[in-house]
């Protein structure tokens, strides 16, 4: 059965751009079809200046949402990374396959440490080195597919190098991954700044929707979108970025594709009420399921440690093999 890995990182709530850019496509399709893995992917929030209560806080809440979202502790493993000591085992060694050259040709290390760098900050070692964790995380489980957006190929990208030259040193460990981008997901875009990506670590909340903002809330982020010049409700990506996002929203909540809806709005400000109520509704049943979920904590902490125990069980066997492989003496 095609094993599947992907991850979420605690670094902000979790946005209407995640869910309907990724969460939901695991929830609806890949738990189902295929042998499923789902992390909180703590040790990656890390990389950056963070606070330890709100790192702590977010892993609990995106593990909470990501069952609320339909993920089944029956159909899938849902856990937290940290729980599972062999991402970091496994880093150190495939640390020990990657060169820095190729750490430092990783786009969003360029990015981000040159904003940080800008900032008169300094940068964390852990930043440079965060893909190789991703390919431990990837590579433990011998997940053949791996979806995630594209500001995250270049990192499956590396893991496949990572895996095929570990193998041709040492002998065939891991399975070669590949980034699988998903099929029906929405490219949801910040409302206040439709160029770039509904990202959970934007700087300001005003154009983005949380998955746990009330309905008032939503409403009004929605209304307040930035929309284009002109009047007519066109679907076009490139002149109308902003009238685009809400119909690409408003098609992957309520069904049918932003081309055709178009066409069923006179004004931006129909389409704009139209957007909200749809956005509204979709949450609606998610944040109920939330809120029962953090009403019983046990529940989840039951989860996450089953969940934790299954990954274990499913990491240590590959990444002993890595150990010896590679040439360290087994402990007797
Ligand atoms: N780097 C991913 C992101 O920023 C999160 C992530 C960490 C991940 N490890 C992963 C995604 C392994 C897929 C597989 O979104």
């Amino acid at each position: 059965m095609t094993r599947i890995f992907s991850g979420v990182k605690p670094t902000g709530h979790l946005t209407l751009g995640n869910y309907l850019g990724a969460v939901r496509q695991w929830a609806e399709v890949d738990q189902h079809r295929a042998d499923a893995l789902f992390s909180v992917v703590d040790l990656h929030a890390l990389t950056v200046d963070h606070d330890p209560g709100r790192v702590r806080r977010l892993s609990k809440q995106a593990a909470t949402l990501l069952l609320a979202s339909g993920l089944d502790p029956e159909a899938c493993t849902v856990f937290v990374q940290s729980h599972v000591d062999e991402h970091a085992r496994l880093s150190y060694l495939l640390e020990c396959v990657a060169t820095d050259g190729e750490m430092r040709r990783m786009i969003q290390y360029k990015e981000k440490s040159a904003r940080e760098r800008e900032r008169g900050g300094s940068v964390r070692l852990s930043l440079l080195t965060y893909p190789v964790l991703m390919a431990a995380d990837i590579l433990a489980y011998g997940a053949d597919e791996v979806p995630v957006g594209d500001d995250q190929t270049q990192h499956v990208e590396l893991s496949r190098d990572l895996a095929v030259r570990f193998n041709q040193r040492y002998g065939r460990t891991f399975v070669v991954p590949r980034a699988t981008p998903p099929a029906v997901a929405a490219r949801v875009m910040d409302l206040q700044d439709p160029a770039s990506k509904m990202g959970k670590s934007h700087d300001s909340g005003a154009g983005i929707v949380y998955l746990l903002d009330e309905p008032d809330v939503v409403r009004k982020k929605i209304l307040r979108a930035v929309t284009d010049s002109g009047t007519e409700v066109e679907y076009d990506r490139e002149a109308k970025p902003g009238v685009s996002n809400l119909l690409e929203i408003l098609a992957a909540c309520a069904g049918g594709n932003p081309e055709g809806l178009s066409g069923v709005y006179e004004s931006y400000g129909a389409l704009k009420r139209a957007t909200a109520e749809a956005v509204v509704e979709l949450l609606a049943p998610l944040q109920k399921r939330h809120k029962e979920l953090v009403a019983d904590p046990a529940y989840v902490e039951e989860v996450l440690r089953r969940g934790a125990e299954r990954a274990r069980e499913m990491a240590k066997p590959t990444v002993d093999a890595a150990y010896r492989a590679i040439g360290l003496l087994p402990p007797t």
